[in-house]
């Protein structure tokens, strides 16, 4: 019933209890009501004068902005092991530690702002902060700390990529390679001249 492209989480059975629309039985109805959501999301951000994305409380709200229509523990992070991402009593803790290390990188200009920005988007996804919708989060607060914070142009990010496709599996293998610490792949992905 549930099936999903490459590299996204498969939701479980505990994940569909937490489901707070109950008519919902299939990925695509899923979907759909997860976009309106993220549509409203979109609303709120741009009636927010401030939105910094460094911040541990203002990433939990952003998700629960996108994803609280429709998931139970949206805002909150896993309780729970993934396949990918830190154990789960660590989140908090290694995305304090990370976000330290993005504004350690912002005040000391020790990549462009481009490189930043890609870099916070993998860090973000390699944490992997909730039960679900992390990529979907991670891209939108990436284009927010692009707009706001950087005052730049957010990334295209090379199309849909939330169905199986060319682009998805490129951006996937460049997340891959990041997590091997190399991100020249990601860099040539969001098209960051270097
Ligand atoms: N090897 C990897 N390293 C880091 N991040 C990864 C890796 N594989 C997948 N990801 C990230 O995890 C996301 C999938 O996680 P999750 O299902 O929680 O997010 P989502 O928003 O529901 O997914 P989707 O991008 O499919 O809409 C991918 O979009 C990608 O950003
Ligand atoms: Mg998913």
């Amino acid at each position: 019933m549930f099936d999903h492209p490459e590299g996204a989480t498969p939701i479980s059975e505990e994940d569909r209890e937490a489901l707070k629309i109950m008519t919902i039985s299939t990925r695509e109805e899923l979907n759909r009501w997860e976009q309106e959501n993220i549509n409203k999301a979109y609303d709120w951000i741009q009636k927010k004068r401030t939105l910094n994305v460094l911040e541990e409380v203002q990433l939990r709200e952003l998700h629960r902005q996108m994803f609280g229509m429709v998931w139970g523990w949206a805002g909150q992070f896993r309780t729970s092991t993934m396949n990918i991402g830190v154990e789960w009593p660590q989140i908090s803790v290694t995305l304090r530690h990370f976000l330290g290390n993005v504004e350690y990188w912002a005040s000391n200009q020790t990549y462009t702002k481009p490189e930043i920005a890609a870099r916070y988007h993998h860090g973000l996804v390699q944490i992997h902060l909730f039960p679900n919708g992390n990529g979907r989060h991670a891209r939108l607060a990436c284009d927010i700390l692009m707009e706001k914070q950087f005052e730049l142009e957010p990334f295209d990010w090379g199309g849909n990529l939330n169905v199986t496709s060319d682009v998805r599996n490129r951006y996937i293998s460049a997340l891959q390679s990041a997590d091997k610490g190399s991100y020249s792949e990601l860099y040539k992905y969001l098209n960051i001249q270097s």
